[in-house]
């Protein structure tokens, strides 16, 4: 029977004596806990092995992590063979197009929801299994803040499909088919056969979108095994990546290679070079800031944008190249790719196998020919994928994807024509009376993080169908939301402060003129602060509340896109570095 104080939980404590269930009596709760897992089997000398929690986020409502049962099967298989005892357990599990009102809304959720069961369920390390564009990001938020040793395992990505001879993957070529669908240039019949080929098999979106991003971001960070970012999820190569993180789990338990020694300053620059290098979504930017919040690491976005001047786009991806996720692994993946950016990498960056990121760039080989990832003397874009803009329109800063934009609206001025909220613009955006022209500037208001709520993907606002019918294919839009990171176009993004908390652009109206200049990095509303200062006079914005449940949670403590739209509470209390350094 335990010596310990009944009392006081013992922080020395491993496997199935991690975090006993308070009766008041030590003894009695390992008992009572070993009595209840021998319902199920198990014997004393398999409870006495190191416990590997394994995040099962497998979910009929989320079909890119469809293969979560193979993925827990080798998982568990690889813990076994290291020693270890694999025990698996439910979280919540978040799909884009299965999500209401937005997978943004619930990513904090999803955060908590990790972070209290890996403290809650006895285990000495956790394989978290992720993939779909924010489960990811959640997963990294929650084990942050938990602490203890954590690999993240990537489900990995989709197979493209083939319509009429033309090869097409999620989401970019959603994108495209239902903008020529719009514009009337497919019919009905044709739109329906593509939808049957843009999802090819189970596994997340094959080209750079947001889930791609944070699997390249996690290998980046050190947060996988070597190669875990690009194997396909249907593929032997994937199982094997599954089979290995399980065992690596059971050394990282052995070892105590916590969490707080992998997430560190020297590799969030690394994550943000790579997001830069791979034309990542702009997603990525949010995302990273929330994962380092919850190490008291605050990004410095006017550092990113300077990072990004020396950074090429080096990755010849769907939506800034032509290839998809399934060739990135053909090409060498991850190793190729850092392998190229190596004289910009933290080298000494520590990753979950105990070796640091240059080691494993150096484990990895010499590579070998390939067209998928080029090199930094002929790049697919010769600066880093995202701009950070500022401006009176954007004080707190907004970001465009430029590796993705039209060279000629980058340097743009023109008349808004203002959406109130994303209602607003699916009521108004089709109509033959919208006053709109090519050359004008499309505003978006409240789709931030308060605004609609959740910050949901709608920045990505359609081509208004009279330009579109008419063969426009892009147009400047400005919004305080995000966009999907396969989307593409002259879009900036996150402005903030938004306008739901009377930010600037809640006072933007018909017909001002507003300038975009990328190679300034600005945003500039072109009305005189006198003008602003009247218009919010005589109609100042009241912030959205909610009188009770999740909503209000949300409400109440969310912050803003440069804060990484994290709840104020889960945040570090302090501040304890600054990436880059
Ligand atoms: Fe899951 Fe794209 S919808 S990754």
């Amino acid at each position: 029977m335990s010596k310990s104080n009944p009392q006081v939980p013992d922080e020395n404590a491993s496997g199935l004596r991690k975090g006993l269930t308070s009766y008041g009596d030590n003894g009695f709760s390992l008992f009572l806990r070993k009595a209840f897992i021998k319902g199920a089997g198990y014997t004393d000398s398999a409870l006495d092995r190191p416990v590997i929690g394994i995040a099962n986020t497998g979910s009929a409502y989320n079909p890119c992590h469809g293969n979560a049962p193979q993925l827990i099967e080798a998982v568990k298989r690889g813990i076994m063979l290291a020693g270890g005892l694999p025990m698996d357990f439910p979280t919540i599990s978040i799909h884009e197009s299965f999500s209401f009102p937005t997978s943004m809304y619930l990513r904090n959720l999803m955060s908590m929801d990790t972070e209290e069961m890996i403290r809650a369920a006895p285990m000495d390390a956790v394989v978290l299994i992720g993939g779909c564009d924010k489960t990811v990001p959640a997963q990294l938020m929650g084990a942050a803040s938990a602490g203890i040793p954590a690999i993240q395992l990537i489900t990995g990505s989709m197979l493209t499909g083939s319509h009429r001879s033309v090869r097409v993957g999620a989401c970019t070529d959603c994108r495209r088919y239902w903008g020529k669908y719009r514009a009337e240039e497919i019919a009905d019949e044709e739109i329906a056969d593509v939808n049957n080929q843009l999802v090819a098999s189970v596994g997340t979106c094959s080209v750079m979108g947001t889930a791609s991003t944070m699997a390249c971001i996690a290998e980046a960070l050190g947060m996988t095994v070597p190669g875990g970012a690009t194997p396909p999820a249907v593929t032997a190569d994937r199982m094997r990546i599954a089979e290995l993180t399980g065992a690596q789990a059971v050394k990282m338990a052995q070892t105590g290679l916590t969490i707080d020694k992998v997430l560190t300053a020297d590799a969030i620059e690394n994550a943000m070079r790579v997001l830069l290098a791979i034309g990542g979504s702009t997603n990525g930017i949010v995302h990273l800031t929330a994962i380092a919040g919850r190490l008291g690491i605050d990004i410095d976005l006017k550092a990113l944008d300077r990072m990004g001047k020396e950074t090429p786009v080096l990755l010849d991806l769907k939506p800034s190249g032509q290839h998809y996720m399934e060739d990135f692994h053909k090409a060498g993946g991850m190793a190729t790719l850092l392998r190229e950016l190596k004289p910009l990498l933290n080298l000494n960056a520590l990753t979950v196998t105990g070796r640091t990121l240059g080691e494993e760039i150096e484990a990895a080989g010499p590579g070998f020919a390939q067209d998928v990832v080029k090199t930094a003397a002929d790049p697919i874009y010769p600066q880093g994928g995202i701009a950070v803009l500022e401006g009176n329109l954007a004080p707190g800063g907004a970001i465009i994807k430029q590796s993705s934009a039209d060279p000629v609206l980058m340097e743009h001025e023109g008349r808004a024509v203002v959406f109130e909220n994303a209602a607003d613009m699916a009521d108004r955006i089709d109509g033959d009376d919208l006053d709109v022209q090519a050359d004008d500037i499309l505003v978006l208001k409240n789709i931030g993080p308060k605004g609609a709520p959740g910050m949901p993907e709608a920045g990505y606002i359609p081509i208004p169908r009279k330009l579109a019918v008419k063969g426009v294919k892009d147009i400047v839009r400005i919004s305080d939301g995000r966009m999907s990171g396969t989307a593409f176009g002259t879009i900036v993004l996150h402005v903030t402060p938004e306008s739901a908390i009377g930010g600037p652009l809640a006072y933007v109206q018909n017909g001002d003129r507003i300038r975009l200049s990328v190679k300034r990095r600005e945003i500039a509303l072109l009305v005189s602060d006198e003008e602003l200062a009247r218009r919010k006079a005589a109609a100042p914005v009241v912030p959205p509340t909610a009188e009770r449940g999740y909503k209000k949670l949300f409400l109440d403590t969310v912050t803003q896109a440069d804060k990484g739209v994290d709840f104020d509470f889960l945040r570090a209390p302090s501040v304890n570095g600054r990436a880059p350094k």
